[in-house]
């Protein structure tokens, strides 16, 4: 290559023309994408704009129906995961890839020819070493499994597994969407490296933070149609969200509550894993709580310990003024505990079961007798909830795995809804979720406090701890360290004491 500007500035990657249909979806509708060496790419569109899928084709995981694929201005043809490695494409896919049987250091090298060829363990291990350090893991002993490591560990693992690569074109799929502000930095840095030493970067974020502090230019996809690059410089949030979107958004939060009823939901001295101290606490009907902290704080700790996904190790829940037994996902759910996961792999859906049953799932006790579902009420079920998440009725046979990230959080929250529970806790609820998305799922929630159930989530994002809750609780190192009324806190309050409270500040 020549160094004039011209090719300087010629793509490493260009893709013109895209077209994958899925049934009647066409996902992808003759989009174009490109990317230069020495930059980062941000990739941005709401759920299921076609952004994941871009991604696969290019991992050479799904067959494009037309287009045309050039790397370094020569046709190349994309077929096979083999062909994508062999052109040094590397990509950390949106839904995590980890193998929970292997180690850590056998998963760095999952399916890489570093892996393939023999090497001790020990070997490996220190190999894999640097790449955990790259990635802010480094304290984690390569040997272990990763059966035990939070979803954030793993996530920071698939982002290690690319950087041993040794790629050039480096795909990252929502790589922060399970992170806490101190991770996404790992992260940041680890992508502002690969670029500086001249990886050709693509990242797909709903982060729009993101795209103006890493992006060098973004690409917007709406509805599988693709919109010119630009440079970020020449954008701001409100123009790029209106390129996402097509039309201004309205208010993202909705207002909040008024009304609070009597106590529902009581934890007296709780304690359990990821708790430091023990937790007091009192949901009132018609409330939003909201439980804010970083990855590891105790606030998704305590979501578990309530819905009997974990035991505790003393205390008690009570729902309306009933005591719950620990440990008992269903006699949880039985007494009017919903418990939507962070984890949608783990345990939020069944990715190979059709949407209409996900939303069933939790409400097999109304849906069947004697053990036979009876279609006609899991439909009629599956229709109501649809209707309140403005989840496309069309999809309820779908496979809930073929559903776009956003749309799958919708579904993990909204199923939910089928047992009619009195306490309705949520971890993380817009984790991967597109702004328009989030708007909704906000507006969902709400409306149920207002209908009288009493509402718990856990999030890392102040901004969405201001905008939704009317009771803030924070938590830090697995202690709670305040509990406020929203217009009694703000940001920076809020920001200190899930970070680093002075000390002395712990209790409410
Ligand atoms: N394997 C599949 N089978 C059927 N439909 C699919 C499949 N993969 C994707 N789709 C559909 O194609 C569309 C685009 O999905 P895609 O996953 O590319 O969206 P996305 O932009 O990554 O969204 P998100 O931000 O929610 O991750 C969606 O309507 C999705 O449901
Ligand atoms: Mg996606």
């Amino acid at each position: 290559m020549t160094d004039t500007p011209t090719a300087v500035m010629a793509p490493t990657l260009s893709m013109r023309g895209m077209c994958k249909r899925f049934g009647h979806i066409q996902a992808l509708d003759h989009a174009d994408f490109e990317v230069r060496a020495g930059e980062v790419m941000a990739l941005v569109g709401e759920n299921g704009a076609g952004k994941s899928t871009l991604v696969k084709i290019l991992a050479g995981l799904y067959r494009p129906d037309a287009g045309e694929v050039l790397l370094d201005g020569e046709p190349f043809d994309l077929g096979g995961v083999l062909k994508a490695e062999h052109a040094r494409i590397a990509v950390v896919q949106q839904e995590l890839s980890l193998v929970p049987t292997l180690t850590i250091a056998e998963n760095v090298f999952l399916g890489s020819s570093r892996g393939r060829t023999w090497r001790s363990p020990h070997r490996l291990a220190a190999e894999a070493a640097s790449y955990l350090e790259r990635v802010g893991l480094g304290g984690l002993d390569p040997l272990r499994s990763i059966e035990r490591l939070s979803v954030a560990e793993r996530q920071l693992i698939e982002v290690a597994r690319l950087v041993a690569r040794d790629a050039r074109i480096l795909i990252f799929d929502e790589p922060t969407a399970a992170l806490s502000e101190a991770e996404t930095d790992g992260v940041k840095r680890v992508v502002r490296k690969l670029r500086d030493e001249g990886g050709s970067i693509i990242y797909v974020t709903h982060r729009l933070d993101e795209v103006f502090d890493l992006a060098d230019r973004v690409t917007v996809f709406r509805d599988g149609r693709s919109q010119p690059p630009t440079a970020v410089s020449d954008l701001d949030v409100d123009e790029l969200i209106h390129r996402m979107l097509g039309s201004r958004l309205e208010a993202m939060y909705p207002a909040h509550g008024t009304t609070r009823g009597e106590v529902v939901l009581s934890l007296e001295d709780l304690r359990g894993p990821g708790l430091a101290a023990p937790v007091g606490l009192e949901v009132r009907r018609g409330e939003i709580v909201g439980l804010a902290g970083q990855v590891g704080s105790g606030a998704s700790a305590l979501l578990q310990v309530v819905s009997g996904t974990v035991t505790s190790f003393g205390g008690r829940v009570r729902v309306d003024g009933k005591a719950v037994p620990p440990f008992n996902i269903s006699a949880a759910i039985r007494m009017g505990i919903g418990y939507a996961s962070s984890d949608r792999k783990k345990d939020g859906l069944f990715l190979g079961r059709k949407v209409s049953e996900n939303l069933t799932a939790p409400s097999l006790h109304l849906v069947s007798r004697t053990g036979w579902v009876m279609r006609s009420r899991e439909r009629s079920m599956g229709e109501r909830i649809a209707a309140l998440f403005k989840i496309d009725p069309g999809r309820l046979r779908s496979i809930a795995g073929t559903l776009s990230g956003g749309n799958q959080q919708k579904v993990a929250v909204g199923k939910w809804l089928g047992p009619e529970p009195a306490v309705l806790l949520v971890d993380e609820p817009t984790r991967g979720v597109d702004v328009g998305a989030r708007a909704e799922i906000y507006g969902n929630l709400r409306d149920l406090a207002e209908q009288g159930m009493a509402v718990v989530f856990a999030s890392s994002d102040v901004q969405e701890i201001l905008g939704l809750a009317d009771t803030i609780v924070t938590f830090f190192r697995g202690e709670m360290v305040s509990i406020r009324r929203r217009q009694d806190t703000n940001t920076a309050t809020i920001m200190r004491e899930i970070t680093h409270p002075t000390h002395g500040e712990v209790g409410p």
